[in-house]
């Protein structure tokens, strides 16, 4: 059964109280169940970790992402600064998709720039947590049709 990772970064261990006016009131834990349902239905395995620091999202990309078929990431914060980050997915050669609960293009112009977004087969941004729920939709899809071209 193929494997999907997902990786969230910095401070999104707060979702549900960190600015939920930006970022909705769900939960990471919500979240992460909600993706682990959808994708047992569907007939992937799921993955999650959470990391405050670039390293250890790093390490869990190398050792975690060799695993894995596919990588849905919401690097937070690290998405506008995090050259390690994107080393890190090219060296596993793992297919990403960058989540954001907020349009990072409606926002400060710092937000604007992303390191994983020309890498990434797409960018989902903007829809709260359905961002991932979406991202997961088009991960299974993606999946599917690898499989069928063999
Ligand atoms: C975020 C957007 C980032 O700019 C911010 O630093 C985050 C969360 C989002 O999901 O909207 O931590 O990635």
């Amino acid at each position: 059964m193929a494997r999907i990772l997902v990786i969230h970064g910095p401070n999104l261990n707060l979702l549900g109280t960190r600015e939920p006016q930006v970022y909705g009131q769900t939960s990471l834990a919500e979240i992460n169940q909600d993706l682990l349902q959808r994708a047992t239905m569907a007939g992937y395995e799921l993955e999650t970790f959470q990391s405050n620091h670039e390293g250890a999202l790093v390490d869990c990309i190398q050792q975690r992402g060799a695993q894995a078929a596919l990588l849905i990431i919401n690097p937070g914060a690290y998405t506008h600064t995090s050259v390690a980050i994107r080393d890190a997915i090219l060296a596993v050669g793992i297919p990403v998709i960058e989540v954001h609960l907020s349009n990072i293009h409606r926002r400060e112009p710092f937000r604007r720039q992303s390191y994983l977004a020309d890498i990434a087969l797409g960018q989902v941004t903007g829809f709260g947590s359905s961002s991932y729920v979406l991202a997961l939709q088009a991960a299974c899809q993606w999946l599917q049709e690898q499989g069928a071209r063999g």
